[in-house]
């Protein structure tokens, strides 16, 4: 779908659709709603009346104009309460008139204005972004393997703005929902991918290409180069795959900030998860080919970061293995030294996720990054505590948290913090070794990340773990359909733009 954005009245806007909005208990509709209403002879308002349309937020209504306007059709979006009415209302309205009007096979462009840049006063540019972010997210789907179209519904949405003052803001704002929108896109479809398409070094030539489009900085450091380094926790995960590991790194280091600390964004990227000679129960297994959702956000991230082009030096990693079980495999009992001379006791191959970011933590710090942010579907436990609603949050840096926070709810990707108190690595302490990578049952969620702590040094850093954001199986909002989410990128693409 293409996104145009022109300065005119919408109510005499030709095209096969036109979205107005209303805000629930209006009775009177103003501004471009209003004006449709009286081109149509009050027919709004005496929707409104019977009580079959009351503004409810997600809900539609669709009117034929009869030849009383240029459009044969008018979809009337609730927007809900005003005093509840946010960034997030207007992508979520957007997504709704997207979805709806996709449904409709007479409907192959449509006209929508900005909602919530009139009387809910909200920025124009920011609600023009959350608009084209809402349309564009609403119409993805996952149709590699199927002969579909990659996106369904309408081929063109035009943005019509009244207030020719406006018009430049919603130009802006629009091409950056643009650009966000097309990199959910591809961490959507990388995640999507079937782990025997995906496998690391596919995963690093899709980076490749994606750097090379955008205009990144790239580089792919494979298994002898990560010995090397003496990447030994990373590489122990590799042991039992046929396919080799891959580090990916990209870096967005624009013209005068090309010499700055970078914020770092580290993503875990194991492009199947068997849980390795801790195998897990193959029922659930297939899941396991999102377990590099962290990795996609992060290359989604950094699409993005590049299109818009933000004045700050940004450095995406990408830490990609597979985890599975042959005669090569690193076992339970298995003693490990990474990059920093930490040892590590595997007590599960099934925590592998923290084996590879701990070579990974340790490795950015060459970077000097004023900050570091690590994504990875670590844990079950995180969706147990919160659902699929918010991503865990775990820090050692309170600016940092403060950011992530601010950045999740601005974006709609929200987070909730957990402690990171010191007992709380007690449970992983090692017998054997400096520390070892699952502490039980008992030992508490936050055991994952103070074991990641351990191998983050000189740097503020926090952790988010994203296990239960990266997949659903059925739609959570219209926004975001069924399967991969893209979660992480517009929570990335903020927190880059704000700290
Ligand atoms: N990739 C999984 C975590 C996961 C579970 C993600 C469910 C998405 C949905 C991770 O590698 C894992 O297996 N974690 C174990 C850790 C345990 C062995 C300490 C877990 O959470 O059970
Ligand atoms: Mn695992
Ligand atoms: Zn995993």
């Amino acid at each position: 779908m293409q996104i145009q954005v022109v300065q005119g009245n919408l109510a005499q806007f030709a095209s096969d659709c036109i979205v107005v909005n209303l805000f629930e208990g209006v009775t009177a509709p103003g501004g471009a709603t209003g004006a449709v209403d009286r081109a149509l002879g009050g027919a709004i308002s005496r929707l409104i009346a019977s009580g079959d349309f009351t503004g409810k937020a997600e809900h539609t209504a669709l009117l034929y104009t009869d030849g009383n306007l240029p459009a044969p059709r008018v979809l009337v979006v609730g927007l809900g309460q005003a005093s509840k009415f946010d960034l997030h209302g207007v992508r979520r309205a957007s997504a709704v008139a997207a979805k709806t009007l996709a449904d409709l096979a007479g409907v192959k462009n449509y006209a929508t204005i900005v909602h919530g840049a009139g009387v809910a006063g909200l920025d124009a540019g920011q609600a023009s972004q959350a608009v084209a972010e809402g349309a564009l997210l609403a119409v993805y789907q996952a149709t590699q393997y199927r002969r579909e179209q990659k996106e369904r519904g309408p081929s063109t949405c035009t943005v019509v703005e009244f207030d020719p003052g406006k018009r430049a803001a919603v130009e802006a704002g629009v091409r950056r929902g643009e650009i966000i929108a097309r990199a959910v896109y591809t961490t959507r479809d990388l995640v999507s991918e079937p782990p025997n398409v995906l496998f690391p070094a596919q995963l690093a030539a899709r980076a490749q290409q994606m750097a090379a489009d955008v205009g990144l900085k790239n580089t792919v450091l494979g298994e002898a180069a990560m010995r090397e380094l003496g990447m030994n926790i990373l590489l122990a995960v590799s042991k039992g795959s046929a396919n080799e590991a891959q580090l990916i790194i990209l870096e967005h280091a624009p013209a005068g900030h090309r010499d700055e600390q970078p914020l770092v964004l580290a993503g875990k990227g194991i492009t199947f998860d068997t849980g390795g000679i801790s195998l897990k129960n193959p029922g659930e297994m297939w899941r396991m080919k999102n377990d590099m959702g962290g990795a996609g956000a992060v290359l989604g991230a950094m699409q993005a970061i590049g299109r818009l082009d933000l004045p700050r030096r940004v450095i995406g990693v990408a830490a990609c293995v597979e985890n599975m079980p042959d005669g090569h495999a690193f076992r339970p009992a298995d003693i490990v030294t990474g990059m920093t001379g930490k040892t590590a006791e595997i007590i599960s191959t099934d925590a592998e996720g923290r084996l590879v970011l701990a070579d990974t933590l340790a490795y950015v710090a060459r970077f000097q990054p004023s900050a570091v942010v690590d994504l990875a579907t670590l844990t079950g436990a995180v969706g147990i505590a919160l659902g699929k609603v918010r991503g865990g949050l775990f820090a050692n840096d309170a600016h940092l948290q403060d950011a992530l926070m601010a950045a999740g709810e601005r974006s709609g990707e929200k987070l909730w913090p957990f402690p990171m108190d010191d007992d709380y690595g007690e449970g992983i302490k090692s017998d054997m070794a400096e520390v070892k990578n699952s502490g039980g049952k008992g030992s508490g969620l936050s055991s994952s990340a103070k074991f990641l702590e351990h191998f983050t040094e000189g740097y503020p850093w926090a952790h988010l773990d994203i296990a239960s954001m990266v997949w659903s199986d059925k739609e959570k909002g219209a926004e975001t359909p069924k399967g991969a989410t893209g979660y992480g990128v517009r929570l990335l693409v903020e927190l880059a733009g704000a700290v």
